[in-house]
């Protein structure tokens, strides 16, 4: 041991402690890749929730920011939920709070409530049904045609299934830190330079870069796209993490990561790379911290969330 009485192998220690504490890891793509390398399972929003949904195991070590683990939380009341960050947050649901949220939907009395799980708790609990990048288009389909639909908090990713399905939808003005930050100049250079690459975009990056792109997809979409492709260079346009499975999969293939408009690493998730393998290893050795939640806002919260799961 060292001195702040890490294992120098981490990832032998992270293993150890799994199999004392029954733990099972789940992470998002953006993790770092040494992160991901330890998880059981790494998904996009939806498969980490349907993945926590189904889980037996004791304690849930949720690798991603706080609205995922909450939402891992939401499904298991009876499990521990541990996050190697508590701070890991989201520019989506920071951009949401719950006073301007109820105060927003007052305005539209008899609307469906349609929000994106990049939010809190608070404001799921007070929403119809959940949606996430993967499921939104579908769900958004399936809804009644006599209501009018306000769609929280994500106005990129809102526009995109207004777009897919011909539906009205009332935008929060809400968008991703990561996301917006990518060039549509610097993405035409690339273009200009790659003449055969496809480019392949998260819904939640601006209408600009989206008009751009050959496919447009949640994150494991991407990664699906990319693998199942003919084609051999990607220009991709969301957090670089997810180069980690894309080369991993398709190793004879060119992932180029879309570029941000500064000389920054702003398409980098700061709350995502808040998490590291350190901290990954301490929250399951201390079993914290952990994910507590009030048991009226999980009662509340889950419903829209198990509608989502069930229209998936
Ligand atoms: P996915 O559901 O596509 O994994 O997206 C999550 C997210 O936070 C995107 O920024
Ligand atoms: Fe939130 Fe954007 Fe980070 Fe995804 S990439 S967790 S939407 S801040």
């Amino acid at each position: 041991m060292n001195a702040k009485e890490l294992p120098l192998d981490l990832e032998a220690g992270i293993a150890t402690l799994k199999r004392e504490r029954n733990a099972v890891v789940l992470a998002h793509y953006y993790q770092d890749s040494e992160i991901q390398d330890v998880a059981d399972f790494i998904g996009d929003s939806l498969q980490l929730a349907q993945e926590a949904a189904k889980t037996t195991a004791d304690v849930i070590c949720f690798a991603g920011v706080h609205f995922m683990a909450e939402t891992a939380k939401i499904l298991n009341p009876g499990r521990i939920v541990v996050l190697p960050d508590l701070d890991a947050g989201c520019s989506l649901a920071d951009g949401c709070p719950i006073d301007r949220f109820r105060a927003w939907k007052a305005r539209y009395p008899g609307a469906i409530v349609v929000s994106y799980v990049n939010c809190t708790a608070e404001v799921k609990a007070e929403s119809d049904v959940i949606v996430t990048s993967s499921n939104a288009e579908k769900i958004v389909r399936a809804l009644p045609t006599d209501r009018p639909i306000l769609f929280a908090p994500d106005k990129n990713l809102g526009r995109h299934v207004a777009k897919q399905t011909g539906r009205d939808l009332i935008l929060w003005q809400g968008s991703c830190i990561v996301h917006e930050t990518f060039s549509e100049r610097k993405l035409v250079g690339l273009l200009a330079r790659h003449p055969g690459a496809k480019v392949i975009a998260h819904p939640e990056c601006e209408p600009a870069v989206l008009a751009h792109a050959h496919f447009i997809g949640s994150t494991t979409a991407l990664l699906k796209f990319a693998i199942a492709s003919t084609d051999k260079t990607f220009i991709v346009a969301t957090e670089p993490g997810i180069l980690h499975q894309m080369t991993k999969a398709a190793p004879e293939k060119e992932f180029i990561p879309a570029p941000p408009e500064g000389n920054c690493a702003c398409n980098e998730c700061p709350h995502m790379k808040r998490n590291t393998l350190e901290k990954l290893y301490l929250c399951l050795r201390d079993l914290s911290p952990r994910l507590e939640m009030r048991a009226d806002l999980i009662e509340a919260a889950r419903k829209p969330i198990e509608k989502m799961l069930a229209m998936s």
